[in-house]
């Protein structure tokens, strides 16, 4: 059916069908044929049910509407991507005409002719077989204009635009109406108008891209007849700074040195950059659509990564790399699952931004596995001498661990109060059984035995080169803000913070711990204690965040 309908609803990229009275399809434009197939003479409840969403084998989402009404009138549906500006669906019933009259209507080119040659689309309101067509083109959210050429005054005359042309923010209509603007002719229109003219001389249809102002236009330009032209107009501005945007970050990307790659939500490598390339020894040729696990294997358990200023919260992950030379390199990444929901359907990717580690690192990160295995084992040594304290150190490890956490603190400080707590009493092994285990009061002589017990523990550890600082916790995590602690009686900033928040997790666990000499207390004393202590004794932020944490039903084991 070579008919000028058919051919303006095959310009445009909306999906329309007609459907007769008894829920046929009769119609269907080309959009709708390469998106859903042949569909005509097909029940159209069988494809499309009511208010249904469907995605095509391009990945596509299309909404689909339907008639609330569902007696035996015609409707047309027209689809729309859901991803365009205008989201919607429209449907027309004509109450009396069949939908074949529709087509017979279309057909009749003379009828059509007359369409052009007005400049509305009033007079076709009365012919009731046009009103499906004329719903059709308004509706579509291309904008698009019928012209009528007069060719012997080189003259385009405008016969008719839809409701999308009307909106179109570059509608340049009013340049060939003669309206004045206000604002000059500009290049764009010129384009426009001369593409016209051409079109009209030769017989041959052309497609324009047109920008001004930050917008950016597709135009197809086609006869229609010996004298009659039709227009379609698309805004392509948002596809167009998508675009832009996308190209300013793979430049980015690209000139950076850390290795990025991004796969989809299978694992499916859609993006390397140059430095990735490298550290991969692979071409991107060879990795792009590859499942990224066939590239790296993942060598650790993910460990958290706290947020710091700037940077959004991550996880790290040691990799091994296969690289195509059968060499295997460790490599570190930050991995990040983005979501964007800005387009149609939800778009899922995870992007790893990969750094090599070098030798150094790669022992030093082996080390600090063996270190801290040694010192969980060394925490348990003080627990043979002082069977009464058992489990104190780890459960203070785990308060400490989860204040400093709370309170933001960066994964080396972290690691700090961590492995700190964990032998804060460590210098208890060289005080004797007896007196650690003695259920009675202690004379004065006991009591400064107990409390060398700190700057024994330094002494221990001091010569240690540890990656952490962990020898300044075992000295001073019975010192006091106001100077009443031991052994230094040190005050206020020569306590380091890290060592404070040892201090309030190690008052707490002891409080509501047994103790030889006294059963535990309930937990309310420890947060009197520290409630009356804040500020004084002990940090108030640390006491307000510890509270803040049993508040929720803390746990210490
Ligand atoms: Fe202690």
């Amino acid at each position: 059916m070579e008919d000028s309908a058919q051919f303006c609803l095959d310009l445009i990229d909306e999906a329309v069908v007609v459907v007769n009275k008894n829920g046929r399809v009769v119609f269907q434009n080309s959009v709708s044929q390469k998106h859903f197939g042949d569909l005509i003479g097909k029940l159209y409840k069988a494809f499309f049910d009511c208010e249904d969403i469907f995605v095509d084998d391009e990945g596509v989402v299309w909404r689909v509407s339907s008639s609330s009404d569902k007696s035996d009138s015609n409707e047309i549906k027209i689809f729309r991507r859901t991803n365009s500006l205008s989201i919607g669906s429209s449907f027309t019933k004509r109450e009396k005409t069949s939908a074949s009259s529709f087509f017979q209507g279309i057909d009749d080119h003379s009828t059509l002719h007359s369409m052009h040659s007005n400049t509305s689309f009033s007079i076709l309101s009365e012919i009731d077989h046009f009103r499906v067509y004329k719903k059709a083109f308004e509706e579509n959210t291309s904008g698009m204009a019928i012209f009528t050429v007069d060719m012997s005054r080189e003259k385009i005359i405008p016969a008719a635009k839809n409701l999308a042309f009307e909106i179109n923010r570059l509608a340049r209509l009013p340049v060939i109406e003669g309206i004045p603007l206000d604002r000059p002719m500009s290049k764009a229109d010129h384009l426009f108008l001369k593409a016209l003219i051409r079109v009209a001389r030769t017989g041959r249809q052309e497609a324009l891209f047109l920008s001004e102002e930050g917008f950016y236009e597709e135009v197809l330009i086609k006869p229609l007849s010996d004298r009659d032209l039709i227009s379609v107009h698309k805004e392509v501005s948002a596809e167009m700074n998508l675009r832009m945007e996308l190209l300013s970050a793979r430049y980015l990307a690209g000139t950076i040195d850390q290795a990025v790659i991004s796969v989809d939500e299978n694992g499916k490598i859609v993006f390397v950059n140059k430095a990735a390339e490298i550290l991969l020894g692979r071409e991107r040729g060879g990795l792009i659509g590859k499942n990224i696990n066939y590239f790296l294997e993942n060598q650790s358990d993910s460990r958290s990564e706290k947020p710091s200023a700037g940077q959004e919260i991550g996880e790290r992950h040691l990799f091994s790399i296969n690289k195509s030379n059968g060499q295997s390199v460790l490599v570190e990444a930050a991995v990040k699952r983005i979501e964007d929901s800005s387009l149609a359907g939800k778009v899922t990717a995870t992007v790893y931004c990969l750094s090599g580690l070098k030798f150094e690192d790669v022992i030093q990160e082996s080390a600090q596995k063996t270190i801290r295995g040694l010192i969980e084992t060394l925490s348990t040594v003080v627990e043979v001498r002082d069977p009464f304290t058992a489990g104190h150190q780890r459960r203070v490890s785990k308060l400490a661990t989860a204040i400093a956490t709370e309170m933001g603190l960066g994964p080396e400080q972290i690691d700090t109060v961590r492995e700190g707590a964990l032998l804060h009493d460590i210098g208890k092994i060289s005080v004797p059984t007896e007196i650690l285990s003695k259920p009675g009061r202690l004379t004065e002589n006991e009591w400064f035995l107990i409390q060398s017990h700190s700057e024994a523990g330094f002494k221990m550890l001091e010569r240690i080169d540890l990656p952490w600082p962990i020898s300044s916790i075992v000295r001073k995590h019975h010192e006091r803000l106001d100077g009443s602690g031991y052994p230094h009686g040190l005050k206020g900033k020569d306590i380091p913070f890290e060592t404070r928040i040892v201090t309030v997790a190690d008052v707490f666990e002891a409080i509501v711990s047994h103790r030889p000499y006294r059963p535990a207390h309930e937990t309310s004393t420890a947060i009197t204690e520290l409630t009356e202590g804040a500020g004084r004794l002990y940090d108030g932020d640390v006491v307000d965040c510890c509270l803040s944490l049993v508040g929720k039903g803390f746990s210490l084991d």
